[in-house]
C-alpha cells in the first residue's frame, strides 16, 4: 500500500525518516534538547525518547524566549467523535510546555472543518465539540491561560484574518498540498486559511508580534507549511512547530489511532473492563505463538503495541521501561504480563482523567473567555 499522509487520511505504515525529508522538517537533536532543558529545567520523556521527533524553527523560538520574548502555544481539535489516547498523548505534552514555559495556550475547535469534511450534521459536530472540551479541560490546562477558540462561534474574530490568508492561497496550492480535486466542496478548499489564523490571532489582538509554537501530530503539517509560507507576507512571524508521530492503533503499526474505528482505539471514556478487553483482544503483540517458543526466543517489543503505548505516553520512568524492554525481548516477560502492565497504567491514567472530566462540566465557561 502506498504511504499517504494528509490531515484527513493516514494510510499504510508511516516512514518518519522519509516524512522529515518530504515535509522539510528538522530532526530534534541533542543540542536542541539541551537548550530546551536549560530553559524548561527538564526534558520531557517524549522528547528524550524521540517521540516528539521533529520541529521547525525551535531554535529561533528559544532565541526569542531567551531574550525575554515569550511565545504562546497553539493547538487544536477537530470535533467529530470521541477523544482517544492519540489525542491525549499530544495534549499531555502540550500541558507540559504550558507549565514549563508559562505560556498562554490558544486551543482551536475546528467544528467547521469536521462539518465540511465528514458525513455528519452540524448538530452532531456541536455535541461532539462539547464532549471533547470536557476531555481537554480534564488534561489540566491552566484555565487562566487557556483560550478556546471555536471556529463557528468566534467567526467574527477569525473571519477577517482568514480572508487575508485565503487571498494568498490558490486552488492549485491546496490541490498539491492536500490532494484536492474539482469535486471537493468549496468549504474544504477554503478551510486551511481558518486553521492558519490562531498562529497569529494573538498578535493581532495584542497589536504586537508574539512568537507561536504549535505542537501537533505530523499529519497537520501541510496546513502549517502553507501557513508558514504566507504569514510573512502578511507581516507576521512564521509559527514554530514541534511534531509527534501517530499513536498506533491497537491492531498494529499501520495508520493512526482514530475515533471512527473505536474497536481499534482506547477512548478517554472507556471503563476498566473495556480497556482490559480491548488490550487483551486487539493489542497487536510482538510475542511468539507459544509460551515455550516465547521463553526460548523472546518477544519483539519494537512491534508490540502495548510496549509502544508505554514508551510513547504511559511509562515516564526510563529505567522501568528499559527493564520491560529487556525482559520482554529475552522471553522472561510474557505477552500476557506486558499487556497487564499496560492495562494497569491505562486504567490508572483514565480513572484520573474521567474524574477530572466530570468536574470539567462546570468549568467550560472559564475557557471560553474571548
Ligand atoms: N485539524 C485538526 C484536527 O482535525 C485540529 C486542529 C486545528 C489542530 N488547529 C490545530 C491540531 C493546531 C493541531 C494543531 O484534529
Amino acid at each position: 500500500m502506498k504511504n499517504q499522509v494528509t490531515p484527513w487520511e493516514v494510510k499504510g505504515e508511516v516512514d518518519y525518516g522519509k516524512l522529515i525529508k518530504e515535509f522539510g522538517l528538522e530532526k530534534i537533536d541533542k543540542k536542541l534538547l539541551e537548550r530546551i532543558k536549560k530553559n524548561a529545567g527538564e526534558v520531557h520523556f517524549m522528547l528524550r525518547r524521540g517521540v516528539f521527533f521533529a520541529h521547525r524553527d525551535m531554535n529561533w523560538l528559544l532565541d526569542e524566549y531567551e531574550k525575554g520574548n515569550k511565545f504562546f502555544l497553539y493547538t487544536g481539535c477537530g470535533p467529530s467523535g470521541p477523544i482517544h489516547l492519540g489525542h491525549l498523548q499530544t495534549w499531555y505534552f502540550t500541558k507540559w510546555l504550558q507549565d514549563k514555559f508559562d505560556c498562554e495556550l490558544w486551543f482551536q475547535f475546528t467544528d467547521d472543518e469536521k462539518f465540511l469534511f465528514k458525513d455528519k450534521s452540524y448538530k452532531e459536530i456541536q455535541d461532539w465539540m462539547y464532549e471533547n472540551m470536557l476531555d481537554i479541560i480534564a488534561v489540566g490546562f491552566n484555565p487562566k491561560k487557556t483560550h478556546f477558540l471555536i471556529d463557528t462561534k468566534h467567526a467574527g474574530l477569525i473571519y477577517p484574518e482568514a480572508i487575508k490568508v485565503a487571498k494568498k492561497i490558490t486552488f492549485s496550492m491546496v490541490k498539491s498540498s492536500f490532494g484536492f480535486n474539482e469535486s471537493n466542496n468549496i468549504g474544504e478548499i477554503f478551510f486551511t486559511s481558518v486553521q492558519a489564523v490562531p498562529a497569529f490571532l494573538p498578535s493581532v489582538l495584542e497589536k504586537k508580534e508574539i512568537p507561536c509554537l504549535i505542537p501537533h501530530a505530523v499529519d497537520q503539517d501541510p496546513h502549517f507549511r502553507l501557513t508558514r509560507d504566507i504569514l510573512p507576507k502578511l507581516g507576521h512571524y512564521r509559527p514554530a512547530s514541534i511534531q509527534c508521530p501517530f499513536l498506533p492503533p491497537l491492531t498494529g503499526n499501520e495508520g493512526k489511532m482514530s475515533s471512527s474505528e473505536s474497536a481499534k482505539a482506547i477512548l478517554s471514556t472507556d471503563n476498566e473492563k473495556t480497556v482490559a478487553a480491548k488490550i487483551n483482544k486487539y493489542a497487536f503483540s510482538g510475542g511468539k505463538d507459544t509460551i515455550e517458543e516465547h521463553r526460548k526466543k523472546g518477544g519483539n517489543p519494537d512491534i508490540d503495541v502495548s510496549f509502544q503505548y508505554l514508551r510513547m505516553m504511559l511509562e515516564d520512568n526510563d529505567e522501568k521501561l528499559a527493564e520491560i524492554y529487556r525482559d520482554y525481548k529475552s522471553g522472561k516477560m510474557l505477552t500476557s504480563e506486558l499487556k497487564q502492565i499496560t492495562i494497569e497504567k491505562l486504567n490508572f491514567a483514565l480513572k484520573r482523567h474521567q474524574q477530572e472530566r466530570e468536574k470539567a462540566r462546570k468549568q467550560i465557561d472559564k475557557f471560553i473567555s474571548i
